[in-house]
């Protein structure tokens, strides 16, 4: 930069200012947001179901086929309803400009729950314009501050709940950055105390509810001392209300170094984390489970939830014609925590059962990405056989006793 450069520091304190009152605003709202939805409270459920791009609508295709199967009873019975939505297209992203369509905003809202397939999300510099991510814009929009992504190997005594803060952080004006000089990037992190309460508070009570009775904190708070100071400050008190869980405090560098040591490992169990942590760390820990291909993931708030794959809309196989030969055992797991959110306990534990199976236990079909593999056809079909299976209960009961490595 040279020293001639002009620069025009009132226009980013502008912008500052700006961005900080949308936050200030969006804060005092967490505290006003209300009960919990109850869910047996309503007289029809319905899913949206809305594909995605790349190989989204593949594997929602086979996700939709097994839940036909799995609640054909309720749907039957009009207390379920399954409706798909289309339209959550990059395409039309980017005819509107929008991260997501208005029509398809009005469709969302008009659902109780959202089963949704991966959408694509421009990168600034790819030639696309730059649009927010659909998912990030949905979680905005319907304040899902509650990420919950489970890892379970059981031959290998893995067994983690992963709660990511899914509102605030380096996410919340991730698309709001401004170079404050031609040579000078400036991205913001937010995290504010209420935020990083309601978290960790479901963080804990899941531990306690679930006999877990231990939490992880991670952050960096070392280092990134406002924002994720305040985070693990929060952490502390929330705490000394669950004086039965057990807790501890990790950095991120340390705890991903660790996710990697077969012993220690096994000892997490309910693991909190601020937004970007809990992005990058979930991503890791599926990789022990089989890739992300095979984990799911709930978006959770106090009115609304959406339920997707951890992982992108794969562009890369969609273009080398590899799409058919998608894992959706992704969207599947989802479809269970979806279940369960709405209080289908039996439903999601059933198809959590069948999946073990056919992606752990028994796995008679391999799904590798390309034509080597089953295509996302095929397994949607070994899953609807396993449910379908009157013994279903006795395998998976046998297996969990003797895990096969
Ligand atoms: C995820 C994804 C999203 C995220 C992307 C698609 C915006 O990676 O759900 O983990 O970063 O949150
Ligand atoms: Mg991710």
């Amino acid at each position: 930069m040279s020293p001639e450069t002009t620069i025009d520091l009132e226009k980013a304190k502008e912008h500052f200012a700006k961005v900080m009152q949308e936050q200030i605003r969006r804060v005092s709202n967490i505290s006003k947001s209300g009960e919990w939805l109850d869910y047996s409270k309503l007289k029809k459920i319905t899913i949206g179901i809305a594909g995605g791009d790349g190989i989204g609508p593949i594997i929602s295709r086979e996700t939709m086929r097994v839940l036909n199967i799995l609640i054909d009873e309720e749907i039957s019975s009009g207390k379920l309803q399954l409706k798909q939505i289309e339209g959550l297209t990059l395409e039309n992203r980017i005819k509107q400009l929008k991260p997501v369509p208005d029509e398809v905003m009005e469709e969302l809202k008009a659902c109780n729950v959202l089963l949704k397939g991966p959408t694509t999300t421009p990168e600034a510099g790819s030639g696309v314009p730059n649009i927010e991510s659909a998912n990030i814009a949905i979680r905005k929009a319907f304040d899902l501050f509650a990420n919950v992504r489970p890892v379970r190997v059981p031959s290998q005594g893995i067994d983690w709940v992963f709660f990511r803060e899914n509102t605030e952080g380096e996410y919340v004006l991730g698309s709001q950055g401004i170079m404050v000089a031609p040579d000078i990037a400036v991205d913001f992190k937010v995290i504010s105390r209420p935020g990083a309460e309601r978290i960790v508070r479901l963080a804990f009570e899941y531990a306690k509810r679930t006999s877990r009775n231990k939490v992880t904190v991670v952050t960096k708070a070392n280092v990134i001392k406002t924002t994720d100071g305040l985070f693990l400050e929060t952490a502390r008190q929330v705490a000394k209300d669950f004086p039965d869980v057990q807790w501890d405090s990790w950095y991120i560098d340390v705890f991903s170094a660790k996710l990697i040591d077969e012993k220690r490992r096994r000892e997490f169990k309910v693991v909190v984390l601020p937004n970007l942590y809990g992005d990058i760390i979930t991503d890791e820990a599926a990789e022990f489970q089989g890739g992300v291909g095979t984990a799911g993931s709930a978006n959770i708030g106090k009115r609304y939830a959406m339920f997707e794959a951890i992982h992108g809309s794969a562009p890369r196989m969609v273009r080398e014609g590899r799409g058919e030969y998608a894992d959706p055992s992704s969207l599947m797991r989802a479809a269970a925590m979806m279940l369960e959110h709405i209080g289908y306990t039996e439903k999601a534990i059933k198809l959590n059962k069948a999946l073990d199976i056919c992606t752990q236990y028994e796995a008679k079909l391999k799904i590798t990405g390309r034509p080597d593999g089953a295509t996302a056809h095929d397994f949607a079909d070994y899953v609807i056989a396993t449910i379908t299976d009157p013994r279903l209960n006795v395998k998976w009961d046998s297996y969990q006793k003797n895990p096969p490595n």
